[in-house]
């Protein structure tokens, strides 16, 4: 029997991660969003896709949960996203409300289900998540690092003229301001991008890796980023489908790593059909780690004003 995805929210991003997902070939897609027509629809189009790009999945969209009983994996991209000047943190009190709304119906009907939860501001969703779904930790993820690592990724791809598949980096921490990139832990076919960028060079494109959410809702103007988000949301999802035992940064809930206690931040986590089947620990220098211990601080903060 082949693997069942529920995606809920079928705006850019939940409709972007069905067809990488689709085209990926790897699981039947449900696409659930509160507006009418617009999870059939879209739906719908990707299924009719599917002779084209030769895979055998089936895809269906639907205003209620019922439809995504049983599914393996449950892809929360659910909210309002960023305008241009607003923060991720700005999407705080009408997220929340979504995020456990829909967690309480998704738990209802998937009870074995692993969550990857995508919706901002992510790692305060994410607990919001954990809190109503009262699963076990390895089973609420979030997404967040997979998609700030790529954007550092390109821009040291772009930097350098080296092929993005060479590249490999490490972010660490909150998905927002405070976010931690590893140069130390970046690489260029396993060189450190310390010794291939200049200092001040690098600092720059830390920033933009930073920012880099915001970049793209300055363009867009309506809504925020979704070809990349829904590719990360993907490779999330295929390293639990497949198994795979990848290793690579992900919102978890810490009970004492990093000096991290009873918060989700990014860190290293190996996914696999369990979901976070270890949270890998990391020597960090003193910035390092003053600068991650600063993101929890920043998710802490957020977490008290909605009380998880
Ligand atoms: C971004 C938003 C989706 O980083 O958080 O693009």
């Amino acid at each position: 029997m082949r693997k069942k995805v529920s995606i809920v929210g079928a705006g850019n991003v939940g409709a972007t991660t069905a067809h990488w997902i689709a085209s990926k070939e790897l699981a039947d897609v449900v696409l659930v969003d509160v507006v009418e027509g617009i999870p059939q629809g879209k739906a719908l189009d990707l299924l009719e896709a599917m002779p084209v790009e030769k895979k055998d999945v089936h895809l269906i969209g639907s205003n209620d949960y019922e439809a995504t009983a049983n599914s393996d994996v449950v892809v929360i991209t659910a909210g309002i996203p960023r305008k241009p000047g607003m923060s991720r943190d700005d999407l705080l009190n009408t997220n929340y409300k979504i995020m456990s709304d829909v967690v309480a119906k998704v738990v209802a009907q998937s009870p074995e289900s692993i969550l990857v939860i995508v919706s901002n501001p992510l790692d305060v969703m994410a607990q919001t998540a954990f809190r109503q779904a009262g699963f076990n930790r390895e089973r609420v993820i979030g997404m967040a690092g997979v998609l700030d690592s790529a954007r550092f990724r390109t821009f040291i791809a772009e930097e350098l003229k080296v092929s993005v598949e060479n590249v490999t980096a490490f972010v660490l921490g909150g998905h927002g301001d405070t976010m931690v990139p590893l140069p130390r832990y970046s690489t260029v076919a396993g060189i450190p991008i310390t010794e291939l960028i200049a200092p001040a060079r690098l600092e720059q494109l830390i920033q933009r890796t930073r920012d880099g959410g915001a970049e793209i809702v300055k363009y867009l103007k309506a809504g925020s980023a979704f070809y990349a988000p829904g590719a990360s949301t993907t490779e999330m999802v295929e390293a639990i489908l497949k198994d795979k035992k990848k290793v690579m940064p992900c919102a978890a809930y810490l009970t004492g790593e990093y000096g991290i206690n009873g918060y989700y931040i990014g860190v290293p986590c190996k996914l696999g059909a369990a979901g976070i089947e270890q949270i890998i620990e990391i020597k960090l220098t003193p910035e390092e780690d003053a600068a991650l211990k600063k993101s929890a601080e920043a998710v802490k903060e957020l977490c008290a004003v909605v009380g998880v």
